[in-house]
């Protein structure tokens, strides 16, 4: 479609004078948002549409439902985010073309800046998130289904249908360092993607609930979420090691009753994580309905050595023997072999070299240095009793 340049700037001014008396913008920028347009619109708040002309032409286009559009094929709408009021114009001749003089976001010169900003923000918020653990492929699976995959609409549509129980417990369990506080931290990353409710439960919110004066509903609002969500308790051992080994506490007691007591809005899963070996665990505490699933996280398999290895930077993974590199961390947790990475470049920092038998032997030196200092603060008198450190 040819347009004569005069006409086209006409129209465009048009446009933005319409937006400029609507919006009250003072000194009007337009600008083209380009990849920050979508996010921009899905986190402003939506106003009302403005006529262009006596045009307004809806779009019901349901692919567009979910946020992030105008819901306008012709037209303009004002919307406003982090305080800034802006408008989006929608007046595209022919669809085929990018026209930027007649689809365009305008602003007030002073909010440009701070609107910008704003854009920013709610792109990286919608960025994918944390890096997964490394894990076995089924697990992953597993892990997935059993979070995130159970709160999708369409497995809760499912189980309001069948009246199934729209609340989930997933237990991490292993020995430290292999990936169960990533674990949570990439669901919660993902939940707050999809705009889901996500909280973390620590020992101590959980014990100043505990000491209110109205404990037992401070320790359901604790436990509850408004819309769907994750709720987080991330080593928590005081409220779930086993009372035959442990005396019983009243905290185990008042936990499993809050837990029990939760009522279900939309559906919520509640996710455990504990160093504590699964035989340790109350009894009481695994029962179905409580925890659902528990998900063993172990020292990694040379394959998923070579994985952690992969995701090390390349100048590390040219300079030494990943083959030997992965038959020499048997036994080692991630956690470990990222200090080992951490002492890789250390070294290198001195020396220029990726010098892997130094890393070695330094990581050994430094955790016997450890286990002496640990030795001598107890005085060599650990007590029989198994710990909760999963390494009995
Ligand atoms: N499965 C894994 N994949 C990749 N990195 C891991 C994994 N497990 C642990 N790590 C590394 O070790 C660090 C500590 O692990 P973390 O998840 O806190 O262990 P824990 O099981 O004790 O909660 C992580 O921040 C990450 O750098
Ligand atoms: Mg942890």
């Amino acid at each position: 479609m040819f347009i004569q340049l005069h006409s086209y700037t006409a129209a465009h001014r048009y446009l933005l004078d319409l937006v400029t008396r609507e919006g009250e913008f003072e000194e009007p920028v337009a600008f083209s948002a380009g990849q920050y347009g979508w996010p921009l619109l899905r986190a402003a708040r939506r106003g009302r549409p403005l006529t262009v002309d006596g045009v307004l032409v809806r779009d019901w286009n349901p692919g567009n439902r979910k946020g992030g559009y105008s819901g306008l094929r012709l037209g303009a709408r004002l919307y406003e985010l982090d305080g800034v009021r802006f408008a989006a114009v929608h007046f595209n001749l022919d669809f085929n073309m990018d026209e930027s003089g007649l689809s365009f976001f305008a602003v007030s010169g002073k909010s440009y800046r701070r609107l910008y900003r704003s854009a920013l923000k709610a792109l990286r918020e919608i960025e994918p998130g944390g890096e997964p653990p490394i894990l076995p492929d089924e697990q992953a699976q597993n892990l997935w289904k059993n979070s995130i995959g159970f709160l999708e609409s369409d497995n809760l549509k499912r189980i309001r249908k069948y009246g199934g129980r729209a609340r989930r417990g997933v237990l991490l369990t292993g020995p430290p360092g292999n990936g169960k506080t990533m674990a949570c931290r990439w669901i919660w990353e993902e939940c707050r993607r999809r705009n889901w409710e996500y909280r973390i439960i620590t020992p101590n919110n959980y014990q100043q609930a505990r000491r209110g004066c109205d404990a037992e509903s401070a320790i359901r609002h604790l436990f509850s979420v408004q819309r769907r969500g994750v709720i987080f308790f991330d080593d928590m051992d005081l409220a779930i090691r086993d009372r035959e080994t442990v005396s019983e506490t009243e905290d185990q007691a008042v936990f499993l009753t809050a837990l029990d007591g939760i009522t279900i809005k939309e559906g919520v899963v509640y996710v455990f994580t504990t160093n504590c070996p699964l035989k340790l665990i109350d009894r009481a505490f695994k029962r179905p309905g409580r925890i659902d699933v528990a998900l063993d996280f172990q020292p990694p398999t040379p394959e998923l050595r070579m994985r952690l290895l992969m995701r090390w930077h390349a100048d590390i993974r040219a300079g030494i023997d990943l083959d030997l590199a992965v038959e020499d961390t048997a036994g080692y947790s991630f956690a470990e072999m990222e200090e080992l990475r951490n002492l890789l470049i250390m070294r290198c920092a001195e020396t220029d070299k990726w010098d892997w038998g130094w890393a070695l032997d330094q990581f050994a030196e430094n955790r016997e240095d450890l286990q002496t200092r640990i030795r001598s603060a107890l005085g060599f008198s650990l007590p029989e009793a198994v710990g909760c450190n999963g390494d009995e």
